[in-house]
């Protein structure tokens, strides 16, 4: 059923996810891949309400059961509507942010049980899971100086260093299809890295 190939960008606040994704991208033109860049949240009209609900930072007393159920319902109906057709055609989909987010922010960051996160996205994703997935990793401070303060960008560093812990439990619990890849240099560098992961794998 599935044909085409599915890559995830995963990664803290402010790391680099959508300038990779964005060289990522053009480089799959480049070699005239049928390719297609969407993100989480809000990938689908629908998920562009849920997203401005999700980082507006005035609705102060969203409650953690809400939230989580909130991105559940974006990725269901952005599955359904853009991720599942464009596989389904063939394409190479790039999306910036994937269930492993929700697992990170929502279970870890939050001190939810992943494995229970993860159960609740099995309804959303119906089995679509990421060939690879690309997780930008460095230092929390130098990541969260690049960000703009959106409702959850203003939690505080503890609530980081979980969901950056929480990357990396997924990493070395998934290791053939979850990469840490060491967003420290400069974007040049570290798109060399992530092309030679995507390379390496043959995937495109
Ligand atoms: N390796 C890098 N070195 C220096 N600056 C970088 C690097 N990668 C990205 N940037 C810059 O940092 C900013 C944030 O990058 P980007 O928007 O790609 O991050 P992001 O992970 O998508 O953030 P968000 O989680 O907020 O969407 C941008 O201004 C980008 O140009
Ligand atoms: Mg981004």
């Amino acid at each position: 059923m599935k044909q085409g190939t599915f890559i995830t960008f995963e990664g803290i606040d402010g790391v680099g996810k959508s300038t990779q994704l964005d060289l990522v991208y053009q480089k799959c033109l480049q070699l005239g891949h049928p390719v297609v860049k969407t993100r989480e949240p809000g990938g689908t009209e629908l998920g562009r309400g849920i997203r401005r609900l999700l980082l507006n930072p005035g609705l102060k007393n969203l409650g953690a059961q809400a939230e989580l159920l909130l991105y559940a319902a974006d990725r269901a109906q952005h599955v359904a509507e853009v991720i599942v057709p464009a596989l389904k055609a063939g394409k190479v989909v790039l999306c910036d942010r994937y269930l492993d987010s929700t697992v990170a922010y929502q279970g870890y960051g939050l001190g939810r049980d992943p494995v229970l996160v993860r159960q609740i996205n099995e309804l959303a994703v119906e089995g679509v899971l990421p060939q690879l997935t690309l997780c930008l990793d460095e230092e929390l401070e130098r990541a969260l100086k690049r960000t703009k303060g959106d409702r959850i960008e203003q939690r505080d560093l503890e609530y980081y260093h979980r969901v950056r812990n929480g990357y990396h439990q997924i990493a070395r619990a998934e290791p053939e299809r979850f990469f840490l890849i060491d967003a420290s240099g400069t974007i040049d560098q570290v798109f060399e890295k992530i092309w030679s992961v995507i390379a390496e794998r043959g995937i495109l």
